[in-house]
């Protein structure tokens, strides 16, 4: 049973004569881990909006099609009821935190699901320890580096224990070490939580051998999906600017020229090993 069900999805912001989003049908699995990619304006971030309600609810504009996230039909059911299902980070962290101390933020969200006082007090303090900044509870978020800050997001997202978690480009303003840092912490999360991950990323190679499935966008519409393997070596995404990892680049090249592997590649690990395979290396 899917926990996302998008059919037959198409919008348009108000005022505007440009549909964004273009007749996209999409199911998600309760545990899955997706990426979703694709050049600047092709809707991600749209997309991403009708998950949790802010579309139709809060942009309006006009929507055609179905969206049910965890049973709940989007167009009918309040952006509080889906908030206890979907827990949305954003690209500037800065912009979702506002409190004085860290811990306040993380326990905003509980506070106002009017949660008893124990059980808030537990929450934060899990959600700051599974995020590994339990040492930052007393600190103000503004006075924090962008990685401490996109992980306070992350706790107080976490902390609402939500099924479902859509990251839109959440290392997009980060230096390397700490994007990678926030994508090991995607994967511990669903491993050790079993949450849902809709993750908009550019950074294709740090994802490409931990997300279950890929998505491919162009103007507005689904141009791939699936396995990572599939999507990234397909010709369908050619062109569009996706950020293809060089080990893929290298596995098309090495194709064309007729030395072809018993898989696609998604780490150097991989490679070797498929290079050994072939050139018939023990
Ligand atoms: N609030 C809005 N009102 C009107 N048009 C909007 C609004 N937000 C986005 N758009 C338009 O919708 C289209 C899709 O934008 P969206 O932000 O979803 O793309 P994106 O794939 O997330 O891009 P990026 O990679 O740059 O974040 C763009 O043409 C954009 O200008
Ligand atoms: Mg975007």
């Amino acid at each position: 049973m899917p926990i996302i069900r998008v059919k037959g999805l198409s919008y348009r912001y108000p005022g505007s004569s440009r549909t964004v989003l273009k007749n996209i049908t999409l199911n998600i699995d309760e545990g899955e881990y997706v990426v979703i990619t694709g050049p600047s304006g092709c809707g991600k971030t749209t997309l991403c909006r009708c998950f949790n309600g802010l579309i139709p609810h809060f942009y309006g504009g006009n929507l055609e099609g179905e969206i049910i996230v965890n049973g709940f039909p989007v167009k009918e059911t309040s952006t509080s009821t889906l908030a206890q299902y979907v827990g949305m980070v954003f690209q500037e962290p800065e912009s979702q935190l506002f409190l004085l101390s860290v811990e306040r933020e993380v326990a905003f969200g509980l506070e106002n699901l009017g949660l008893p006082r124990e059980e808030i007090v537990k929450r934060v303090d899990e959600a700051l320890k599974l995020v590994g900044i339990s040492h930052l509870r007393d600190r103000a978020p503004h006075e924090l580096s962008g990685g401490e800050q996109q992980k306070v997001a992350l706790a107080a997202c976490i902390a609402m224990q939500p099924k479902i978690l859509v990251l839109d480009e959440p290392t997009a303003n980060l230096d390397p070490i700490s994007a990678v840092n926030i994508l090991n912490l995607l994967q511990s999360l669903r491993n050790k939580l079993g949450v849902t991950i809709i993750l908009v990323e550019h950074r294709l190679e740090a994802v490409a051998s931990v997300a279950d499935r890929f998505i491919v966008m162009n103007d507005g519409m689904i141009v791939s999906d699936g396995d990572p393997r599939d999507v990234l070596s397909s010709t369908n995404i050619e062109g569009l600017g996706v950020g293809v990892p060089k080990v893929i680049q290298l596995y098309k090249d090495l194709k064309r020229r007729n030395v072809i592997f018993n898989l696609v590649p998604l780490t150097p690990k991989e490679v070797k090993a498929c290079l050994m395979e072939v050139l018939e290396f023990d």
